[in-house]
């Protein structure tokens, strides 16, 4: 299939590493020229040089397709310098991933406002901002893609994963309205909802489980594959396909989705 995504311009915020560069990777595969952003220089400068050394990328385009910008997403002023510059280096921004993010786990008892302040500032303004500052120039073209990254915390708040269940219902509600809002303006926003895909995220989670109830790591990673009737864990490559098909032509009758990729776990019939 055909994504028509060739000459297409994208930002992959959290493109670094895990389920973004996977996404960054696919999207140059298909012909886009990509920016990606993220806090840790060091990790950012090394996942644009193996964007620029991947197999889809031919070379002599891969220097100009790839765009690395040190910048949080949860700082309004780094997400006006991550769009200016891709902007400076693409002319336009076709497509928005908003992908940046952490996992934080408390509980009501445990949980502090700066928190759940923190994954606010990341799912919420973040996103939120990002979309901001990329909507003047898809709605000059009369088009744009937008794909929110969210996670399955947002249909199954878990109690002990407070901040994040919050976070991601707050992006999912902000989502949907501005899906709504935008698109009669021909811009699609559409969010994905991922759980247990193999990134430094699960890694984190499945180290903790394995601290605090003395397991080994099989058993600690059992318990999350046998959540999912697949009975395995993700991929960020898997993530990757669908986002994508999502941000293509292929999908341009999807608008206001939200698309689980979590090998089954969601297992309402309705949502
Ligand atoms: N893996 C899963 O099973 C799963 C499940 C549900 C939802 N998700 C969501 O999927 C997204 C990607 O997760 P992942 O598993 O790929 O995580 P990951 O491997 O930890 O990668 C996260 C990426 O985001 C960047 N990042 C984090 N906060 C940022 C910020 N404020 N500003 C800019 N960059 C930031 C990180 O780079 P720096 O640290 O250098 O900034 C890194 O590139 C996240 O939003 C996560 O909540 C994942």
């Amino acid at each position: 299939m055909d994504l028509a995504l060739t000459g297409r311009t994208a930002i992959v915020t959290g493109g670094s590493r895990g389920i973004g560069f996977a996404i960054a990777a696919r999207l140059l595969a298909e012909g886009a020229r990509v920016a990606i952003c993220g806090r840790d220089t060091a990790r950012l400068d090394a996942a644009a040089e193996r964007l620029r050394a991947s197999s889809g990328c031919e070379a002599g385009r891969a220097g100009e397709a790839v765009l690395a910008v040190a910048a949080d997403t949860s700082v309004s002023a780094d997400r006006d310098r991550l769009v200016e510059a891709a902007l400076e280096r693409f002319g336009r921004v076709d497509i928005l991933v908003n992908n940046a993010g952490t996992h934080v786990r408390a509980t009501v008892d445990d949980m502090t406002d700066a928190q759940l302040q923190g994954q606010l500032d990341d799912k919420l303004f973040g996103f939120l901002g990002m979309i901001r500052a990329v909507l003047p120039g898809m709605r000059a073209r009369g088009d744009g893609r937008v794909v929110n990254i969210i996670g399955q915390a947002t249909r199954h708040p878990h109690p002990d994963r407070l901040p994040s269940g919050i976070a991601n219902a707050a992006a999912q509600a902000m989502s949907k309205a501005l899906a709504d809002a935008l698109a009669r303006e021909n811009i699609r926003i559409n969010t994905v909802c991922p759980q247990y895909i193999e990134t430094d995220i699960l890694a984190g989670v499945i180290a903790k489980e394995m601290a605090d109830r003395n397991l080994d790591r099989a058993s600690a990673a059992s318990g999350f594959t046998r959540a999912n009737v697949l009975g395995r864990l993700g991929t960020a490559e898997e993530v990757a396909d669908l986002v994508a098909f999502l941000v293509s032509d292929r999908a341009d009758h999807v608008s206001g989705s939200s698309v689980s990729i979590d090998g089954g776990y969601h297992r309402h019939v309705f949502g």
